[in-house]
């Protein structure tokens, strides 16, 4: 793979818009308005953006923060640890907490980010993901809000990167080994 190798799309800008919508109003029905929103940087910030509009218009008012996490290990396949770059400012103690990421693959991410949340005191905490992919789990952990289940490849755009790059594409497609 590389910065310049053609990505094949695999879901396209408007069934995202349109999915994204769906998991709003899902949202929207089984969280409080006044729920907490931390989006888990970098990957999730395209997607984060785009579900707070959405979620908007079902009269939601979240309050929001973010959170930078990087996991250690291989390069295309998320592992080993998972240590905290940049902290929420915001107190989560009591709070319903929407955590948002890009995809749910071994699941280290978004337990260790569950868990941290949990113990500083959150009343509930729930998750919602664009991606996931099945049969990578390393941790028994569900999503809450799935936008949708992809086979096992790795993807990018619509803020998931490889090295950092095609972050800015408006739909997620796969990279083609070059
Ligand atoms: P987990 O801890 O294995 O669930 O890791 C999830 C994280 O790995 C995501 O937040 C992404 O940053 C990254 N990741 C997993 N699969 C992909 C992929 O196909 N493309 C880009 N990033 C991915
Ligand atoms: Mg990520």
């Amino acid at each position: 793979m590389s910065k310049n190798a053609r990505v094949t799309p695999l879901i396209s800008a408007d069934d995202i818009a349109r999915r994204v919508n769906d998991m709003a109003n899902a949202i929207a029905d089984s969280l409080p308005p006044d729920m907490m929103i931390v989006g888990l940087l970098r990957g999730s910030f395209v997607f984060a953006a785009d579900l707070i509009r959405a979620l908007h218009r079902t009269g939601v008012k979240p309050q929001i923060d973010f959170m930078t996490l990087a996991s250690y290990g291989e390069r295309t396949t998320s592992g080993g640890n998972v240590a905290i770059n940049r902290d929420i400012s915001e107190s989560v103690a009591g709070r319903d907490v929407l955590i948002i990421d890009d995809i749910l693959e071994s699941g280290r991410t978004l337990t260790f980010a569950r868990n941290l949340i949990v113990e500083r005191g959150a009343k509930s905490v729930r998750i919602a993901v664009l991606l996931e992919k099945p049969g990578k789990r390393a941790v028994a952990i569900d999503a809450d809000f799935t936008g949708f289940v992809i086979a096992d490849q790795f993807v990018v755009g619509y803020g998931l990167d490889y090295a950092n790059y095609y972050r800015e594409l408006p739909f997620i497609g796969v990279v083609e080994a070059a």
